[in-house]
């Protein structure tokens, strides 16, 4: 039974593996995610039901253990259910706490059996388990509350907090985490006050360590924190020998780490500067003042120009989350290309507030996926573009990504829409995005300002291109 065991959860961990890959594509995501999700239910119900420990027995509490997963099934299914777009990444953090506590209870657990089949004898804990026991235990309560905190704070219950010597602060507590980690394993420190002092700690750690941080910086922070989960879990495979748990959680923390790499990439942003640099909570600004008057456009030209193009690209951002226009945007879209125009979406990496949003919002709303192209590919087609319509976009355009070397976006790639024959800027006002700074494209002659909320003013351009 044990083999049968063992090629479960090879499969299984393929399962996962296929399933990451798929996510990469927006066409294959979603079956990737049910094809890892299946592998996953193939795991749980094998290591309940064929697992057998050294004396041959079968896992107990089958009643507390159905129990748990009917109330984990029902509790996540009506989450997943109605949270909205815009809410998703509090809800990752939500799910990506439960797996840290998850990786530090099962520490806690597993010290307690330690303690208890060995009478309580300490120097138990000088081995590859202890340490195993103290690491899960660490990052899995960090991961914990770190997310609890940031999903608080992406909820809005919860305010960014900063205090004068906060890193100081910061960085004493991991060294007495560290310190009296290695203590304790080395047995100079002896007694369960000490463990559970580790635990406290690490809680106030995860803690302390998000509240800084600026709000749309969580995106980031959210991702290294699932990058921790997967690490903890990692290390509840290695207490259990069990290959499945440690595959799927070394494949969550290498995937969460390179999408953290990623995202700080696409904003030119080192991860240092994402963890101390309150960037985007307001604080935010600097580069070089644009002055100047901008053009305006009205609705009835807009859809004039859009409606004789050959080629028009669209460039959905943040303000088209916000405004939930994806849907007018695609009807606006079939509408256009009804009419012979040829219309694509330019996607920035990290355009909206999280990774993917784009895609998934307009995904959403049944854009062919053929039509969102990504940063790379679309910048050398602006040149042959006869109009951009940039909507609830700024940073994710703004050239001083190329120009301005005290911006703070500096570096940043940047989608080129200045290289296009008309630019037409939907937004309320002159407000600047996350990065708090000025955008010259507004200011340059081949820009234009159609000023308004995103899903008022797409539904007014519906309008008058079918009035045309
Ligand atoms: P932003 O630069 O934030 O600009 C969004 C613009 O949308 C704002 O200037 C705002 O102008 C406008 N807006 C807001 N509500 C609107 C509405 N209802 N209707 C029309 N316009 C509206 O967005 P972006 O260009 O998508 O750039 C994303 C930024 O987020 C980047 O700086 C990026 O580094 C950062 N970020 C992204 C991620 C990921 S992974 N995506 C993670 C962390 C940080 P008005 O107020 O004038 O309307």
């Amino acid at each position: 039974m044990e083999h049968i065991l063992v090629l479960i959860y090879l499969v299984a961990s393929v399962t996962f593996m296929l399933g990451l890959k798929m996510l990469s594509k927006p066409d294959t995501a979603r079956k990737g995610n049910l094809i890892a999700a299946a592998g996953m239910v193939l795991a749980i119900f094998a290591t309940i039901f064929i697992y057998t420990d050294s004396n041959g027995n079968h896992l107990g509490n089958l009643g507390l253990i159905f129990l748990a997963l009917i109330i984990g099934t029902v509790v996540g299914w009506l989450m997943a259910k109605r949270v909205q777009m815009t809410a998703m990444p509090q809800m990752v953090s939500f799910f990506n706490g439960m797996g840290g506590a998850c990786a530090a209870l099962i520490s806690v657990i597993e010290y307690n059996h330690m303690m208890h089949t060995t009478g309580g004898d300490m120097s138990a804990f000088l081995s590859t388990k202890g340490v195993i026991i103290l690491a899960g235990l660490i990052i899995g309560s960090i991961s914990f509350s770190g997310s609890i905190i940031a999903y608080g704070k992406l909820e809005g219950k919860i305010n960014d907090v900063s205090i004068k010597g906060q890193q100081v602060v910061n960085i004493g507590l991991m060294l007495a985490i560290l310190v009296i980690s290695v203590m304790f394993n080395m047995g100079y420190v002896t007694g369960s006050m000490w463990f559970f002092g580790i635990l406290a700690l690490s809680l106030i750690y995860g803690i302390w360590f998000v509240l800084p941080i600026g709000g749309a910086d969580m995106p980031v922070v959210i991702s290294l924190l699932n990058s921790f989960t997967g690490v903890a879990a990692a290390c509840g495979g290695f207490l259990y020998d069990n290959y499945v748990m440690l595959i799927g959680g070394i494949l969550v923390g290498s995937a969460g780490t390179i999408l953290t790499v990623t995202m700080c990439n696409a904003m030119n942003r080192s991860l240092l500067n994402v963890l101390v640099g309150n960037f985007g909570g307001g604080a935010s600004g600097g580069g070089q003042a644009v002055t100047g008057s901008v053009k305006e456009i009205t609705k009835s030209d807009t859809a004039i120009l859009m409606k004789y193009a050959k080629k028009v690209v669209i460039v959905p951002g943040y303000g088209l989350a916000v405004a939930q226009a994806q849907h007018t945007c695609h009807e606006l879209e079939t509408l256009l290309e009804e009419e012979g125009v040829e219309v694509k979406y330019a996607i920035h990496p990290v355009a909206g507030r999280m990774p993917g949003h784009m895609n998934v919002l307009l995904a959403e709303s049944s854009v062919s996926y053929d039509k969102l192209v990504e940063m790379d590919d679309i910048n050398p087609e602006f040149a042959t573009t006869d109009v951009v319509l940039v909507v609830g976009a700024n940073d994710v355009v703004n050239p001083a990504a190329k120009t301005d070397p005290t911006s703070p976006i500096y570096g940043m790639p940047i989608l080129e829409v200045e290289n296009a024959k008309n630019v037409i800027i939907m937004k309320r006002s002159m407000k600047a995005g996350y990065a708090g700074i000025d955008n010259e494209l507004f200011y340059r002659p081949k820009s234009f300002m159609l000023f308004g909320d995103a899903k008022d003013t797409l539904v007014k351009l519906v309008t008058e291109v079918k009035a045309l």
